[in-house]
């Protein structure tokens, strides 16, 4: 059965566009059109067909194709003028509440997450432990630091926020984390003495040149006067195993020295090990944080927020097919209420309705297919990724839930026993050898599988159940 991707009526009206439209794009190269299938029988995204020969010899030939974008409302007519002011304007705020492209960092912008919210509060000022949460991309970790650093700011803790990048270097780091701490919240230093006076940061405290976490315990065990909160978000993304060591390090110093300063890491990861490096000695110190995928109501939360902003309606099985297509990702929840929005307010429609939600997720799944490099894309149209649909979707599956990584049995759970593991476990060498999708990580215990590049098993996904509705 083929489900073919409706030519829309209402081509003519302006389509807005979303830059941030195609999933986290990481170094994307330019898009082909090459064609994705979702399942061997099933084809997901399809352009239009062109029209049988015969009917285009009886079309006049001023027949205009799919129009180019026009005007909403004429420049000489003032009620229309408001009217088109009034629907960009509900546009606007629409991809205010719904765009997709920033991490949440105002209270009323954020959605649901109460219990996350809570439990990070409880570990910080109760236990007065550091906190790791960690989650895969897209869940929500960064929106969460930094809803929580502006209620801990309220508090009057001191919070320091700062994006680990590949390159990230322990001192460099940290020094810059110093240079944010005034020197008046030193133990050393009188309230009305020159130093205080001076406007002097912890960093003059520090050696010169590099420093351990040892050197950089001893200054901030000083801190008196307030608590500091340092928060280091990507931590997955540094590389230098050294950093990580001094951090563990670090944990261990502030924690015996019990100093008023504490950690919230935050990185992709799926399980506290993964990210700290297995430190049984700072072990009762942190407090590992999961994010989970967004339960039904923080979704209509979410969603809530789009309606308030462009006083629309998303009605029930809108809602549904979102909170399907989504899996709990606030990410996607965004990128498709945005879409369906837009394609009601299309149509002059005040009620986003299940064909806006279904339309939305087939022009997600377009563009970010689009996004994806040529390579990627080129492999998913081979022939022995569309015979093996199937145990493709059961591995994104499989990886879904946190950093990514599956092994053999997690891929035989999700097909339910429909092939054996010696079968799935050559079909997957296959991806990894002659078709460039999986990385394989060899190590102790079962090797470990994962998709290549990212979006691809969230695509593969929303493109798999996408058929099935279609089906
Ligand atoms: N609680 C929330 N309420 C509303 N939007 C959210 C929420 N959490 C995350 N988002 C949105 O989801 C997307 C991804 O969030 P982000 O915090 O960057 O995730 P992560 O850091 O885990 O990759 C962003 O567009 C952000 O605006
Ligand atoms: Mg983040």
């Amino acid at each position: 059965m083929i489900w073919k991707r409706k030519v829309r009526e209402d081509a003519v009206e302006p389509i807005e566009t979303t830059p941030e439209a195609a999933p986290m794009p990481e170094n994307a190269e330019p898009a082909t059109t090459v064609a994705f299938r979702a399942d061997p029988a099933v084809s997901l995204i399809e352009t239009p067909a062109a029209p049988a020969s015969g009917e285009l010899f009886r079309r006049p030939a001023a027949e205009p194709g799919p129009m180019l974008p026009r005007f909403m409302a004429s420049a000489s007519d003032d009620v229309e003028t408001d009217l088109a002011n009034e629907n960009a304007r509900r546009r606007l705020a629409l991809r205010d509440a719904l765009g997709a492209s920033q991490p949440v960092v105002a209270r009323e912008a954020f959605a649901g997450r109460r219990d996350a919210m809570a439990a990070l509060i409880n570990a910080v000022e109760e236990q007065r432990v550091h906190v790791v949460i960690y989650g895969e991309r897209g869940i929500g970790k960064t929106s969460l630091a930094h809803v929580f650093a502006e209620t801990a700011r309220e508090a009057r803790y001191l919070v320091i926020y700062g994006s680990c990048g590949t390159a990230a270097n322990f001192s460099d780091m940290f020094r810059s984390v110093c240079a944010r701490i005034p020197r008046i919240y030193h133990a050393s230093v009188l309230p009305n003495s020159p130093e205080a006076e001076k406007g002097d940061t912890f960093e003059v405290m520090l050696p010169d040149g590099p420093f351990g976490a040892r050197e950089l315990a001893d200054v901030m065990a000083g801190v008196v006067g307030t608590r500091v909160l340092i928060i280091l978000d990507e931590y997955d993304r540094v590389v230098d195993v050294n950093f990580r060591r001094e951090v563990a390090e670090l944990i261990k110093n502030l924690s015996d020295r019990a100093a008023r300063v504490q950690l919230v890491i935050t990185g992709v990861a799926l399980n506290l090990d993964e990210l700290i490096g297995y430190a049984p000695s700072i072990r009762r110190n942190i407090t590992g944080l999961p994010m989970r995928p967004m339960s039904g109501g923080e979704v209509k939360e979410l969603l809530r927020q789009g309606e308030r902003a462009a006083e629309i309606r998303f009605d029930n099985a809108a809602v549904a097919m979102i909170t399907q297509m989504a899996g709990g990702s606030p990410y996607l929840v965004r990128l498709l209420g945005h879409q369906a929005g837009i394609l009601a307010m299309n149509d002059n429609r005040a009620v986003v309705g299940d064909a806006d939600a279904r339309s939305a997720v087939e022009r997600v799944i377009a563009e970010w297919q689009a996004s994806l490099p040529r390579r990627v894309q080129a492999n998913l149209a081979r022939d022995e990724a569309r015979t093996h649909w199937p145990l493709l979707v059961a591995a994104a599956r499989a990886g879904s839930s946190a950093d990514g990584w599956f092994t053999v049995d997690d891929v035989y759970a999700e097909m339910g026993g429909t092939q054996s593991p010696l079968a799935i476990e050559r079909d997957l060498k296959l991806f990894v050898n002659t078709v460039d999708l999986l990385e394989r990580r060899e190590g102790p215990g079962d090797p470990h599988f994962r998709f290549g590049y990212p979006g691809v098993a969230s695509l593969l996904m929303m493109s798999a159940a996408m058929a099935r509705l279609a089906a």
